[in-house]
């Protein structure tokens, strides 16, 4: 079993997504549903909690990419495991990912999705890895900027394994 560096706790996870819900409800105060559109796998537990920090009304969809395989590293090749069930045209969305890397997946991503014509199109994530950036990607909210270290939990994985912890950490050497 690799040591675990917990990086963010599972309480400073929780008040830092506090603060973005009440951010966005300030930025579509409007009243419209915003689509928050969850990248598979790793943003389904950011999403759930995202989702029940803001009191806008939204609407829940996934979309499936798969860039990594089972190495730390991307692939740089970005491929559509699942599609979006329903048409985004005319709504707000929110494209919701665990952790901004290389960019190359959500450069891809807000390419497919502005073909689609959405009403407006913003990007939460909520980790940040900027020293990793190869692919330049606007983002609009944030939760955390990180160093450049491969992290787990809280949705994100090694391999598969390691979504269910609660907090963000480190994966050490094993
Ligand atoms: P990008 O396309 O390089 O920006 O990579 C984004 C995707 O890579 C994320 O959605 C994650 O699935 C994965 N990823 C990047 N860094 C990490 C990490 O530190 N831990 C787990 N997955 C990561
Ligand atoms: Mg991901």
């Amino acid at each position: 079993m690799p040591a675990l560096r917990v990086l963010l706790s599972a309480e400073q996870i929780h008040n830092r997504i506090a603060e973005l819900g009440a951010e966005i409800d300030r930025d579509y105060a409007e009243g419209e549903p915003v689509y928050l559109i969850g990248v598979l796998k790793g943003a389904f537990i950011f999403l759930a909690d995202l989702a029940r920090a803001m009191k806008t009304q939204v609407r829940i969809e996934f979309i499936g990419i798969s860039s990594y395989g089972k190495a730390k590293t991307t692939s740089g090749q970005v491929q559509l495991t699942k599609d979006l069930d329903v048409p985004i045209e005319g709504h707000h969305v929110i494209l919701v990912e665990d952790i901004l890397d290389t960019g190359i997946t959500l450069s891809y991503l807000a390419m497919l999705m502005t073909q689609r014509k959405p009403k407006s199109l913003r990007i939460a994530t909520l980790l940040d890895k900027p020293e990793r950036r190869r692919t330049p990607v606007k983002v609009d909210y944030v939760g955390f900027r990180i160093p450049d270290e491969f992290v787990i939990g809280y949705g994100l994985d090694y391999a598969e394994d390691y979504r269910n912890l609660k907090d963000v950490c480190v994966l050490g050497e094993p």
